[in-house]
């Protein structure tokens, strides 16, 4: 296969490496000439996937729009079909090849367009050889580390109909300077890091992004104050597990001071995700605690409420670790709401450890928990671990966990009846006669008011909870 073409294959060996070679920080330069091919031609973009992905989406589109591309909707009508994929569960994967199904079937019929996969998908080794093999209709393979060669490769692409695979596992770079297109004209994702080094035993994170590497403060803080120039409200830091920002840096900066100085662009509202509890620290409590702008909402993946399989995990911290750090926050960070992530049906997982799963989540009542079933990744080490739970077992699990978790989001909905709270209003809702938005502590709230309220932060009279979202009324 190599030689024919430019196969930049990745390997799941070289994607476990972590060594202590320098981030070198690149600058996306625009280079004019990829106008000629794509000037005033189409194209369309999928996104699965974390916020990760939406912001890289972000970032793609503005790089094909520089070049005179113009989006649509609807992917028949696109000249360059892109799916910016996700590999974190199996049925992620299911979508982005049921989706390359219907691609193939247009492209039968429309020989000249274009198709690409980016994302996570692109950097697994499976993927990229089954694709090789099975899918050479296909024209590119983009890997995460190269999404600012995404102009070279589809103006390669409309030259040269010949599939090429780009995703070397490295452990990659910065990259500053990429345009972004944002979805949201009051919201803004700014990544802090990309990559991760937790290597937490049943996910793919670690060898699809690569090493843990930090920007530098000043990148992001001027990216900052140009969004709050340019009008945002909210930004929303984002890394995997964004408490450990800046450990890779000498600079002694940490995770608190970025939110400290976040806080003092004067941005009227600072969000973060992804806290890994093991990097949070009392001095980034303290900090949220301080400034009204670092809103009291905190994304705290559990993933389990058993310490063995916690252990097996690979998350490094113990049910009671998580409880006493649970604790501080709610304590110190006034109206704090608490979300999760849990795992049920890990591979070994007794009907005694799911258990206290439940018992930990009737502890912490969280306000919100996405939960899933194990999904055996290929290449990390739960994938080899002893299962002998059915699927049955689990999905049943899933179930009842579900029930719970839906009951103390309903009830914490419901404490908010009557009470006013403030959200930022984005957009007109699906709910018929409504606006909606997001309120201080993360909620989605469906207001009656009038259009010109959007973009702005207002008081809102809450009178009805429901388990997902809360129903009110704009209030002077
Ligand atoms: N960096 C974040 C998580 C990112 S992935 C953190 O560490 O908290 C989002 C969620 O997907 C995880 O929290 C986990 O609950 C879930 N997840 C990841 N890998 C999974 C797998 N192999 N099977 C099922 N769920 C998984
Ligand atoms: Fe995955 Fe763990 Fe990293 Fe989160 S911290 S991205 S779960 S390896
Ligand atoms: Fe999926 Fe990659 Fe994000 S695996 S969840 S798109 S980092």
């Amino acid at each position: 296969m190599k030689g024919d073409s430019p196969m930049n294959m990745p390997s799941l060996k070289e994607a476990r490496k972590r060594t202590n070679k320098e981030v070198k920080t690149e600058i996306y330069i625009k280079n004019e000439e990829y106008q000629k091919t794509l000037k005033g031609k189409t194209f369309y973009i999928r996104t699965y996937g974390c916020q990760m992905n939406e912001h890289d989406s972000e970032n793609m589109i503005a790089m094909l729009k520089e070049y005179g591309m113009k989006e649509v909707k609807d992917f028949e009508d696109a000249d360059l079909i892109m799916l910016n994929t996700c590999s974190i569960r199996e049925n992620a994967h299911n979508k982005v090849f049921g989706m390359l199904g219907r691609i193939k079937h247009l492209k039968e019929q429309k020989k000249g367009i274009i198709v690409g996969i980016t994302g996570c998908m692109a950097q697994e080794e499976v993927v990229a050889e089954e694709i090789a093999k099975k899918y050479k209709w296909m024209d590119f393979v983009l890997g995460t580390h190269n999404i600012h060669k995404l102009p070279e490769i589809v103006d390669k692409s409309f030259k040269e109909r010949k599939l090429k695979i780009e995703a070397l596992s490295i452990e990659g770079d910065i990259i500053e300077n990429m345009p972004a297109e944002r979805q949201s004209k009051y919201k803004a994702y700014v990544n802090i890091m990309y990559g991760c080094d937790k290597f937490c035993t049943y996910c793919i994170v670690p060898y699809t992004r690569g090493k843990q590497r930090s920007r530098s403060k000043d990148d992001i803080l001027k990216e900052v104050k140009d969004l709050v120039k340019e009008g945002y409200k909210e930004v929303t830091l984002l890394g995997q597990n964004v408490n450990a920002y800046g450990k890779d840096r000498n600079d002694n900066y940490n995770m608190a001071n970025l939110l400290e100085d976040t806080a003092k662009t004067g941005i009227e509202r600072v969000r973060f995700m992804t806290s890994h509890p093991w990097d949070f620290t009392d001095e980034m409590i303290d900090i949220i605690a301080k400034y009204d702008n670092i809103m009291p909402s905190i994304h705290l993946p559990v993933q389990s409420g058993n310490s063995k399989i916690l252990k097996l995990m690979g998350r490094r911290y113990t049910k009671e670790e998580y409880l006493t750090l649970f604790n501080k926050i709610k304590n110190k960070v006034k109206n704090v709401s608490i979300s999760t992530d849990i795992i049920v049906g890990f591979p070994g997982e007794t009907e005694e450890e799911f258990n206290d799963t439940l018992e930990l989540v009737n502890t912490c009542k969280f306000d919100l928990a996405y939960t899933f079933i194990f999904s055996p990744r290929v290449g990390t080490p739960a994938e080899k671990m002893k299962d002998d739970i059915t699927i049955e077992e689990k999905e049943q699990r899933l179930y009842k966990l579900n029930e719970l978790v839906n009951k103390y989001a309903l009830e914490n909905n419901k404490k908010l009846e009557g009470k006013t709270v403030k959200v930022l209003v984005e957009s007109i809702s699906d709910k018929e006669g409504y606006l909606m938005g997001y309120s201080d502590t993360n909620k989605l709230v469906n207001l009656k008011g009038t259009e010109d309220l959007i973009g702005t932060i207002v008081n809102v009279k809450i009178k009805e909870a429901k388990t997902w979202s809360l129903n009110g009324e704009y209030v002077e």
